[in-house]
């Protein structure tokens, strides 16, 4: 049994305060009556309406997920290899939001919320996503200016937006590269380091949008907090019923 204004705000309607709002005001009915009282619990099986619209009754779910290397980003591999779905312990259908390669690590996040999982993949939205790469060969600046005017990948001309190169190791002929992008093509950055004639050795994804590691280990998870999928619909301009 949850609190009503709790579930109308975790099925994504709209904030809970809005949520006792709406209450107080008459426009919300639990079983076809309408309730009025603060804090009354409901279960999954009642039907809550606000303004006539059903309230959905799968609550969404949102995990940031620290992606350890060797896991899989999908919800089923056939070849029964340990998916990231595996790593959270939820009974709801959930599923990745973009994709990580299996020896990539870092931020991940899973939802069963298809409208901010759309607009968080979608290139026209434009979410930052922040990468840092372990690289064979140590690029001159040309090259590194390369990556912010576009390389081709896949005959798709694709840029990352900040890069900065740091822990220049010549004898090992290694650095790190630090940039940052907004799309999310298959192998993304791994070719457009390859376009400039390096090689992807290690990469983890440290942030998407404002969301960080921190306080995650590899291959822990936390659930978002409502401020902060409120904050990413409202950087992905989606408007919640209010
Ligand atoms: N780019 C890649 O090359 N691999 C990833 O896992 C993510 C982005």
């Amino acid at each position: 049994m949850e609190r009503l204004q709790k579930v109308i705000a975790a099925s994504g309607y709209c904030s809970r305060r809005k949520a006792e709002e709406l209450i107080q005001k008459g426009h919300v009915s639990v079983n076809g009556e309408v309730v009025r009282e603060m804090g009354i619990k409901v279960n999954a099986k009642d039907q809550i309406l606000v303004d006539g619209q059903l309230i959905g009754k799968e609550r969404k779910e949102y995990y940031l997920l620290y992606k350890p290397r060797g896991v899989v980003t999908t919800v089923h591999d056939d070849k029964h290899r340990k998916t990231v779905v595996d790593l959270i312990d939820t009974k709801t259908r959930i599923y990745p939001v973009g994709r990580l390669d299996y020896d990539t690590t870092g931020l991940l996040l899973l939802t069963n919320d298809g409208i901010l999982a759309n607009g968080l993949m979608h290139p026209k939205n434009q979410v930052d996503k922040y990468y840092v790469a372990k690289v064979k060969g140590i690029p001159d600046g040309k090259s590194l200016k390369q990556l912010t005017y576009g390389v081709s990948v896949d005959g798709v001309r694709v840029r990352a937006t900040r890069v900065k190169m740091k822990k220049v190791d010549k004898k090992n002929n290694t650095c790190m590269i630090f940039l940052t992008i907004h799309d999310g093509r298959n192998h993304q950055v791994k070719k457009m380091i390859e376009a400039i004639g390096s090689e992807v050795l290690k990469l983890k994804r440290e942030q998407v949008s404002f969301l960080t590691l921190d306080g995650l280990t590899s291959g822990e998870y936390r659930s978002l907090t409502l401020k902060e999928v409120h904050k990413l619909y409202h950087e992905l301009g989606i408007t919640l019923k209010d």
